[in-house]
């Protein structure tokens, strides 16, 4: 897993529940003295002991916690791969492209990395589809993230389906508009 995601749990725990929780859960999970830097890869069973280790922490769901952490880690990873949004992006365009993006950024550090599959269609006008398939089981962040783009590019979203599929896989539709809030400051 790469490390700017783990990197960023730790910073979602201690914003979010306070800096004592994070040495709590790495000594839980045995990971204890361990430290996570955004510009390395670290072996994917770290990040899901650390994430069962903060669900006994935080008496959290899995499903809540990585929904929760997917929608406050996208302004950090916005902030750090800047350079790979287009500057004329919507939200739909930038989900749309998202399959090349987390190809782009694994491959920069690790050519073998297996980025997770995550399919975006078009579906209608601001519809979308999500189709998330992982080995890493952890499409309980999409409808964060989503929360989290459509923020980021001051839009709305609303989830109108889900569906679990099977070994971790997830499907979902989300309906993006402009934020009214957005829209009465163009006018
Ligand atoms: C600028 C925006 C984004 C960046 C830079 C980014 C980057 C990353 C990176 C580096 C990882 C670690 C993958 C690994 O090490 O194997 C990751 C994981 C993940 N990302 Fe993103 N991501 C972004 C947006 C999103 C969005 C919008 C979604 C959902 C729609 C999403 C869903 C996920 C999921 C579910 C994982 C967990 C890995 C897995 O399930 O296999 N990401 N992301």
């Amino acid at each position: 897993m790469h490390g700017a995601i783990v990197s960023s749990f730790k910073r979602y725990l201690d914003m979010s529940l306070g800096e004592d929780i994070w040495r709590i859960v790495v000594a839980d999970a045995g990971l204890t003295g361990k430290t996570y830097m955004p510009v390395s890869i670290y072996p994917d069973e770290e990040m899901e002991a650390l994430l069962k280790a903060a669900e006994q922490a935080t008496g959290l769901r899995r499903e809540n916690l990585l929904e929760d952490f997917g929608e406050w880690v996208i302004a950090p990873l916005m902030h750090l791969y800047r350079a790979m949004i287009p500057p004329d992006a919507d939200a739909v365009s930038f989900l749309v492209n998202l399959q090349q993006t987390h190809e782009r950024i694994l491959k920069l550090k690790d050519p073998s990395a297996q980025a997770p599959r995550i399919t975006v269609k078009r579906c209608g006008k601001g519809l979308i589809e999500v189709f998330y398939a992982s080995s890493r089981n952890m499409g309980a962040m999409i409808p964060g993230a989503v929360k989290g783009i459509a923020g980021w590019f001051h839009e709305e979203v609303t989830l109108l389906a889900s569906e679990p599929g099977e070994n971790g896989q997830a499907h979902f539709v989300f309906q993006l508009k402009a934020s009214e809030v957005a829209a009465r400051q163009v006018v």
